[in-house]
């Protein structure tokens, strides 16, 4: 109830136009159930021509134009005509307004829904499936309009509808209405129960239909690897295997639906069937008219859909809160991450970081990943994490902007806690290159330009230039426009790693952050990158992961990490003398280069 109450908030923005639409809706069935009157009396009127001048005319014409009973029955004719008209005027207006305020509102929903996923934590991604979260924010918000458009529709029409109609049908005659309404509630129970069963398989099949297309994306996108393990054939098993499953599944849901038309056709017929011969049970004894019968059987007919349509609606309804359950669990999941207002925003940042007593645990891990780290970076000074694989560096850096916050312990840059600093800001002056390179699917100019708003071009070959990519942007056919991903060329792991180099540094930021940011060059360019950041990142603070001694070795500090914890934190020399897990790691490289060099 409270769900639903929080959802009917949405509905504020357009009540006027509701209101209206619900307007129109009445009045379209109020004309409606004129159309069953009109024939009943222009057949009544009819049946009364033939009584009185049957044999007496010689065409059509002359009984209707030139005896007072067939100015009547032109009159009617005009009249339905009309009546018509006016019905399909009124339904035309009733979709516009509730249908479309159904789709803006679906608007105003979706924009919540990205705007909110945009801003949540990566604690939310880390354990939601992106496939999850994709249709959170498409399918279910689809779902939840269903409410504001089909079943608020449907329910007014039900109502309003079979409001007018019985009413009508009990005027002419209360016993005929008994009988013509006995079949209609099997009818609705049937509906409900289709319709439920439906609902069900279109779920069944929404997700073997996903199902299959992540099959199908994971096989294209690992192409290479699967012609390589020679595995076409097991592939393709496997996507037949899912897309037969499918198919059954589909085929099954066919049949039922090829079935609902059908029976819900016996069930009127069966109506229809009994007011005739009820009805014409009444004729006979004159309580009657044939006209009447002929009412009945349009009232029956009208009631059909709207009777059959509850069904429906109870189901799509509870499909919809189903949905929007979901999509409000994604509204009111915290973000614990945010801007606070009043919050530091200095005019130049220095770049100093300090770590106090930092200890950091992954939300479902039993394991700290981080235990007791303590540090200060001088603001300018190049400092590098070295560690064996999962030891933590990646979980260190990324404390910094902010993508975690610290279980325990405080980070402070420019000695202020970095929960006090504008987070837009604090995100501003960090230029981050995470460990995994992602590009978008665009231009490499557009994938540089990526982090500031209006880049001009000499700045983004400038920043090519400082990654050390310049050249090899230049030697592509289309330069900066060159289009680069799944609908473009594939950019060497090295070349894609200083595109996203070029991506950090172009937001000249005061804090540089480089994951393993130079594991796909070769250790040349990595010396050109590397003199050209230390002439460049001067004034900038650079905080350097990588596995390789020739990468940090110059650094002013460099912290070996182990198990989460710094063991080791020197100069290269100084950490040499100690002749610990650094040194250890460092003979190990020499003697891997010598060997490669016999
Ligand atoms: N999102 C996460 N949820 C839970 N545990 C995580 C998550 N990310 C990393 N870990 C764990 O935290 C530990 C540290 O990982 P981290 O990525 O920081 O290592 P790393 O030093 O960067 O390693 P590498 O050199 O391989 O990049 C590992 O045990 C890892 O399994
Ligand atoms: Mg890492």
């Amino acid at each position: 109830m409270d769900s639903l109450k929080k959802l009917n908030r949405y509905l504020r923005d357009y009540k006027g136009i509701i209101f209206l639409g619900a307007l129109f809706l009445t009045a379209s069935n109020f004309f409606l159930i004129w159309i069953p009157v009109l024939i009943r009396r222009t057949m009544d009127e009819v049946e009364l021509l033939g009584e009185e001048y049957a044999g007496q005319y010689d065409s059509v014409y002359e009984i209707l134009f030139s005896s007072e009973a067939g100015a009547i029955l032109a009159f009617n004719s005009l009249l339905l005509i009309g009546t018509v008209l006016l019905y399909g005027i009124l339904l035309f207006a009733t979709r516009q307004t509730l249908i479309v305020s159904s789709r803006k509102i679906e608007f105003d929903i979706r924009n919540k829904v990205i705007d909110k996923l945009l801003k949540l934590p990566q604690r939310f991604f880390a354990s939601n499936r992106s496939g999850e979260i994709y249709v959170r924010a498409t399918e279910d918000v689809g779902r939840v309009r269903e409410y504001f458009g089909p079943v608020l529709m449907y329910t007014l029409n039900t109502i309003t509808r079979a409001g007018f109609i019985i009413t009508m049908m009990i005027i002419v005659n209360p016993q005929l209405t008994f009988w013509a309404l006995l079949p209609l509630p099997f009818l609705s129970a049937f509906a409900y129960w289709v319709s439920g069963f439906i609902n069900k398989y279109q779920l069944i099949i929404q997700e073997q239909y996903s199902n299959l297309a992540e099959r199908a994306q994971e096989s294209f996108s690992s192409i290479r690897l699967i012609k390589a393990y020679n595995r076409l054939d097991h592939e393709q098993n496997r996507f037949e295997k899912e897309s037969d499953s499918y198919r059954r599944k589909k085929l099954k849901l066919d049949m039922i639906e090829s079935l609902f038309h059908p029976t819900l056709n016996l069930l009127i017929g069966v109506s229809v069937v009994i007011v005739i011969w009820q009805g014409g049970l009444m004729v006979i004894d004159g309580l009657i008219t044939v006209g009447n019968i002929a009412e009945f059987v349009i009232y029956v007919a009208y009631l059909t859909w709207p009777v059959a349509s509850l069904g429906y609606t109870v189901n799509t309804f509870q499909k919809s809160m189903a949905s929007w359950e979901r999509i409000d669990a994604v509204l009111s999941e915290p973000i614990d991450i945010r801007d606070k207002s009043g919050s530091f925003e200095p005019a130049e940042a220095k770049g100093e970081i300090v770590f106090k007593n930092i200890s950091f645990k992954y939300p479902e891990a039993s394991e700290y990943a981080l235990k007791n780290i303590n540090f200060r970076i001088k603001s300018g000074s190049t400092v590098a994490f070295v560690g064996r694989t999962g030891a933590g560096k990646t979980t260190l850096v990324n404390l910094i902007p902010r993508l975690f916050d610290p279980t325990e312990g405080d980070i402070l840059v420019d000695g202020v806690n970095v929960k006090d600093w504008n987070l837009s800001t604090l995100r501003r002056i960090i230029g981050y290159v995470p460990q995994e390179t992602f590009l978008f699917s665009t231009t490499i100019k557009e994938n540089i330009a990526f982090g500031v708003d209006h880049a001009g071009m000499s700045e983004i070959k400038e920043a090519a230039e400082s990654a050390q990519v310049l050249d090899n942007i230049l030697d592509f056919e289309k330069k900066f426009e060159t289009i680069v991903g799944e609908r473009g060329i594939t950019l060497s792991g090295g070349q894609k790693q200083r595109t996203a180099i070029a991506r950090a540094l172009i937001k000249k930021p005061k804090i540089v952050i480089l994951d393993d940011s130079l594991s796909a060059v070769d250790t040349n360019t990595e010396d050109a990158i590397l003199k050209h950041l230390n002439t460049q990142l001067k004034d900038k603070t650079t905080l350097t992961i990588s596995h390789r001694i020739s990468t940090v070795k110059n650094a002013d500090t460099i912290f070996y990490i182990e198990d989460g914890s710094i063991i080791e934190e020197g100069t290269h020399n100084e950490l040499l003398e100690r002749k610990g897990s650094y040194s250890r790691m460092y003979q190990k490289q020499l003697l891997e280069q010598e060997l490669a060099q016999i």
